[in-house]
């Protein structure tokens, strides 16, 4: 079966590509390497350097006939999307549309696409679940949010299937740890040079950390379980920034404390989910601790930094 993966050589993207081609699948991928990174991408998978706005991408989908389509080039920072509406809605919306219409046109059987807890805000309750209300505070979550809309129509009107997995804070080997990438990383990387990282706000914030392999598992099952529709990928379990901090710094072992600042405007207190519908649905959980998660992470900044 061939997959096209779009945003292939970036962080979460890279890892379903590793893991798709290990289960034998004819891996394709589409970056226009404005994030992602070509030391990413594993030589079996196909590369086209495109930009997912351009008309190239119908000539790709011409010449590859993907069976399914892994739809995960983003503008990814909501503070750039804060002060360039434009571009997040040119890449997120204009050049979904792009990849949606290549895919009608070329007879593609299912698209799996990444959405995000930025679409909730602020949570009326937890653990979120699906049902929980929508309430977008930047034009990220609004782009992402737009684009499941979308995927409903693609379905209705020319039968595409479609999942959609609603991730938590990914984090693992090749995230970005320059300007906002996550803040396993940015922690990795400052304790690692000896340097205290900021915190923000008192750092009792809860947050819920998947691991890129078990997100990377979840589009696997995705592509193969007989099903569409909305899930989240996250794994219930609250870990506070100061617990994040603590973790790490102990595998590290070095004898650094973290720097308190203000916290930011717009952060989210308190966020966390639940899996049961993509764990009774499709039969995904996730299988990382965060321990064994994070010391693998460890281990690949360690190597790389
Ligand atoms: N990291 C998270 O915690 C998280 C949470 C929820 C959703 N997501 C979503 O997952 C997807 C992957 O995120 P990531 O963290 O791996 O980010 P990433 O930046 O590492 O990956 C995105 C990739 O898309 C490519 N890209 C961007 N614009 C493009 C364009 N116009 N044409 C072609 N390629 C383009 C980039 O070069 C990059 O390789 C994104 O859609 C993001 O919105 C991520």
């Amino acid at each position: 079966m061939k997959v096209l993966i779009t945003g292939g050589a970036g962080f979460i993207s890279s890892h379903i590509a590793d893991l798709l081609i290990e289960n034998n699948y004819d891996v394709c991928v589409i970056d226009n390497l404005s994030h992602g990174k070509i030391r990413n991408l594993d030589p079996k998978a196909k590369f086209y350097n495109v930009d997912i706005r351009e008309k190239e991408v119908f000539d790709i989908f011409e010449k590859e006939k993907p069976d399914v389509v892994v739809h995960n080039a983003a503008q990814i920072s909501v503070s750039n999307s804060v002060e360039n509406p434009l571009e997040d809605a040119s890449i997120n919306i204009i050049g979904t549309i792009n990849i949606l219409e290549a895919s009608r046109q070329f007879g593609v059987k299912k698209i799996i696409y990444p959405a995000s807890a930025a679409i909730f805000g602020e949570p009326e309750y937890l653990p979120i679940d699906e049902k929980h209300p929508l309430n977008m505070i930047s034009p990220y979550g609004v782009s992402k949010h737009t684009v499941e809309h979308y995927l409903g129509v693609y379905k209705k009107s020319y039968n595409i299937d479609y999942v959609v997995l609603r991730y938590s804070n990914v984090y693992g080997p090749r995230q970005d740890s320059s300007g906002e990438g996550g803040v396993v990383s940015i922690f990795c990387e400052k304790l690692i040079n000896g340097q205290a990282p900021f915190i923000y706000g008192d750092g009792e914030q809860i947050r819920d950390f998947v691991y890129v392999k078990d997100v990377a598992e979840a589009n696997l099952m995705a592509i193969e379980k007989n099903k569409s529709g909305i899930y989240n990928v996250c794994t219930n379990s609250k870990t506070t920034i100061n617990n994040l901090f603590g973790y790490i710094r102990d595998l590290i072992g070095k004898d650094i404390s973290p720097v308190y600042v203000k916290e930011r405007e717009g952060d989210i207190k308190n966020s966390y989910m639940t899996y049961d519908k993509i764990g009774n649905e499709i039969g995904w959980r996730p299988e990382y601790a965060i321990h064994s998660g994070l010391k693998e992470t460890l281990e690949y900044y360690l190597d790389n930094i």
